[in-house]
């Protein structure tokens, strides 16, 4: 069963832009992605989206649809009203390239700021033993497909441009955490976390939680965790007097 939507679409670049209607046809099972592809195929050859995989794994489609931070080759049509307008804007936390594309610069320059995994010196490949608790929780943080949506509804740098300099974001945070509870790995990050990448900005909202795709327990199974170990080593006089003789 086909129908034709009101689709509303950000279109511009940095220097500006507006949204343009348009009346496109749906069919049965389709997702907002099929209808922006129809409109390149049909009325807006140049309208610039990015997009790989379609299948809610490579994190390319991320935008804000009817405000809402989602990936739209995961997003249903038929969970919107036939005559409802649906509208389709860019992430609001990253300068605009062109139309649906942003720039997300930002994510991989805090990345580089992250020290990766550490392994005891002198351990070789295929001699790595893990307890199985302790891959299932590298596991979940590992299901990040970095669509940076957490990052764009965390209203710590989506409302203020200047916090970007001092704050890496929850998709980092999971990657600290991650590598911290990796026992194996032997580098500390905390003071990093705290004093570098903002980890004391986060207030613990959950919006990041709330709009992963990978329904990965953010703040709960990350921020939370590692507010605790920085808590622990800052304030707790036995674990700072360990710190003191045994450096970790
Ligand atoms: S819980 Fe923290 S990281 Fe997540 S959106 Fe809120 S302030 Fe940002
Ligand atoms: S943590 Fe979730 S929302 Fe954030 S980048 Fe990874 S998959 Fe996307
Ligand atoms: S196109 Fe890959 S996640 Fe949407």
């Amino acid at each position: 069963m086909s129908y034709n939507a009101s689709m509303r679409v950000w279109r511009g670049d940095q220097d500006g832009g507006a949204l343009q209607d348009f009346t496109v046809e749906v069919n049965q099972g389709e997702v907002v992605l099929d209808v922006i592809h129809r409109l390149q195929q049909t009325q807006t050859p140049d309208l610039a989206v990015r997009w790989n995989c379609k299948a809610g794994k490579c994190g390319s489609c991320s935008a804000e649809i009817n405000g809402h931070p989602k990936l739209m080759c995961m997003t249903r049509l038929s969970t919107f009203a036939q005559d409802e307008v649906i509208t389709v804007t860019p992430m609001r936390t990253y300068p605009v390239i062109r139309d649906l594309v942003t720039d997300l610069s930002f994510n991989y320059e805090k990345a580089r700021e992250i020290p990766s995994f550490t392994p005891p010196k002198g351990l070789q490949p295929g001699e790595y033993r893990m307890a199985q608790v302790d891959v299932q929780r590298s596991q979940e943080f590992r299901k990040c497909i970095e669509c940076f949506l957490c990052q764009n509804v965390c209203h710590v740098i989506r409302d203020h441009e200047d916090n970007k300099k001092v704050y890496a974001g929850p998709r980092f945070f999971i990657r600290i955490a991650e590598l911290e509870m990796h026992p194996l790995d032997t580098a500390d990050r905390r003071d990093l976390a705290q004093d570098h990448e903002g980890l004391g900005l986060c207030n613990i909202t959950k919006c990041c939680t709330e709009v992963c795709p990978e329904n990965i327990k953010i703040t709960d199974n990350a921020i939370i965790p590692m507010k605790e170990r920085v808590a622990g080593r800052r304030y707790d006089p036995a674990v700072w007097l360990g710190n003191k003789l045994f450096r970790r």
